[in-house]
């Protein structure tokens, strides 16, 4: 049975699931509308972990991603002159757990959507070749263009998109991010208000010219005010600069809706002299390309779909950057969404059903952090390392607490495996 199924956004979920539906039917008419007008490849460091390694793995991308990986060795706490508090070292994916800051597969954000995008488009090149385009499926991009509103009801959903088109289709996905307005139009504002969970902080990502000294090591600096300000670099000719605020959210959460100079003002002003490096970090704001800046939540719904529009990724179960769990949550979902697709024939129903159940243990582990990270937890890894290893070094500072404000306890994995489908013919692969 192939479906004439709509994907709002092309980040990392949206690609990925593209793959998966390909392979299973070739035939199912697909279209990817992105808001942004190329692919956006803007975004920092992100891990793969868990259940994402072996999905990676049966869609044939694993080595490309390693490749790909950023070479990070750990992470160094500085204090306000740049002399080293404390150091974390790699975390080894495979066995689990969250030790340290940097986990072993890492990736810079771009080149990961920029692999699932170019993977299915070149899924698409072998099977217009090997079916013709004639009376055969599709997979269309379209840039630049989103959807303005829906109708949506148990037989499909009709859609008015921003450029005065309007189409019918068996099933829409939103895979557009954390702020997903497909979730808005679908849920209703209460719905939207009541899936998204604040953190309380307040973040931005931009990249720098990088400076001598800035290698390998992600430098920390924890300042006064609830600030807390990071550097890492790898082996990049830029280096990547995220500022995290843990205050005046209200203000934040305004000035977050209006332009990036705006944006860049006042989170200038916040950061002025804040120690360490900040002065010369918050001078290569003004000429940066790749601004991003969000409050930093988590969405939480007790069903992920309603009618034929459904969520995945983000917009559905964002688990915060404060995890780094969000790829493999997103990569977790496509696998099962389009698995479930496959499984299901004609009975989306069902298939939507059983999407909305079977990866909540995977999804809930990757959402899992104490409920306020503004609390000190002493049972932290990170916390206690910190104690135990560099005591003497923190004296007077609490850094142990600081520390465990931002990265919280880790998490006990429960080992759940991903299902089979041999329905997403990925041997092939
Ligand atoms: C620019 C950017 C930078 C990021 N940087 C980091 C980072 O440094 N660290 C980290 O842990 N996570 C980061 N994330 C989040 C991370 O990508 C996700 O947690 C994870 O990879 C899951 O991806 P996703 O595809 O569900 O969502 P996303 O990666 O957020 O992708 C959503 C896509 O939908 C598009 N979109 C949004 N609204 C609409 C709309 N109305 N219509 C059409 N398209 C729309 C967006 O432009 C984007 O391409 C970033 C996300 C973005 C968009
Ligand atoms: C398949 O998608 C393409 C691109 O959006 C569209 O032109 C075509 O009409 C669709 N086919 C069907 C059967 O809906
Ligand atoms: C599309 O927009 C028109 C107005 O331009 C409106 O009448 C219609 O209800 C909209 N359709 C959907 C599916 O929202
Ligand atoms: C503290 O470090 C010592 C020496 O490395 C180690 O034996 C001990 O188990 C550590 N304690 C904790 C609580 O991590």
């Amino acid at each position: 049975m192939s479906l004439n199924i709509l994907v709002v956004g092309a980040g990392v979920a949206g690609p990925a699931l593209a793959v998966f539906l390909q392979s299973a039917n070739p035939k199912h008419n697909i279209t990817i509308v992105e808001r942004y007008p190329l692919l956006r490849v803007a975004g920092q460091q992100i891990d793969l972990k868990s259940q994402g390694i072996p999905i990676l793995k049966k869609m044939g991308l694993l080595e490309t991603v390693k490749a790909l990986c950023v070479a990070e060795k750990g992470a160094d706490v500085v204090d306000t002159n740049g002399k080293l508090v404390a150091h974390f070292g790699i975390n080894k994916a495979a066995e689990g757990g969250q030790r340290g800051l940097t986990s072993e597969y890492e990736i810079m954000r771009g080149d990961l959507v920029d692999v699932l995008y170019q993977r299915s488009l070149k899924q698409r090149e072998e099977i217009n070749k090997e079916l013709g385009t004639e009376g055969t499926g599709s997979l269309t991009y379209e840039f630049g263009k989103t959807v303005t509103s829906l109708d949506n009801s148990d037989e499909g959903v009709d859609v008015n998109f921003s450029d005065g088109q309007k189409k019918r289709y068996d099933l829409v996905v939103g895979a557009d991010g954390q702020g997903s307005r497909t979730r808005k139009m679908a849920f209703g504002q209460d719905g939207n208000d009541e899936a998204f969970n604040s953190i309380g902080v307040h973040t931005a990502y931009y990249s720098i010219p990088r400076v001598e000294g800035e290698g390998e090591m992600a430098q920390l600096f924890f300042s006064t005010g609830s600030r807390f300000v990071m550097t890492r670099n790898s082996d990049r000719p830029m280096t990547q600069v995220y500022l995290f605020i843990m205050k005046d959210s209200e203000r934040f959460r305004t000035v977050h809706r209006e332009t990036i100079e705006k944006q860049k003002e006042v989170w200038r002003e916040s950061f002025k002299g804040a120690g360490w490096q900040t002065d010369r970090l918050l001078a290569g704001l003004s000429s940066c390309q790749d601004w991003y800046a969000h409050e930093i939540a988590q969405i939480k719904m007790k069903s992920w779909y309603t009618g034929r529009v459904v969520l995945l990724g983000d917009a559905g179960y964002s688990p915060s950057p404060f995890t780094g769990m969000g790829t493999t949550a997103s990569l977790v979902g496509a696998y099962i969404l389009a698995g479930e697709l496959a499984r299901n024939g004609k009975n989306v129903g069902a298939a939507l059903e059983n999407y909305n159940q079977i990866p909540r243990p995977p999804i809930d582990e990757c959402q899992r952090m104490p409920s306020s990270v503004g609390k000190f937890f002493p049972t932290s890894k990170v916390g206690v390392w910190i104690l135990n290893k560099s005591a003497w070094a923190l004296a007077g500072l609490r850094l142990d607490e600081r520390i465990a404000r931002w990265f919280p306890a880790p998490k006990q994995e429960t080992g759940w495996k991903i299902p089979e489908y041999p329905e997403l013919n990925l041997e092939k692969a």
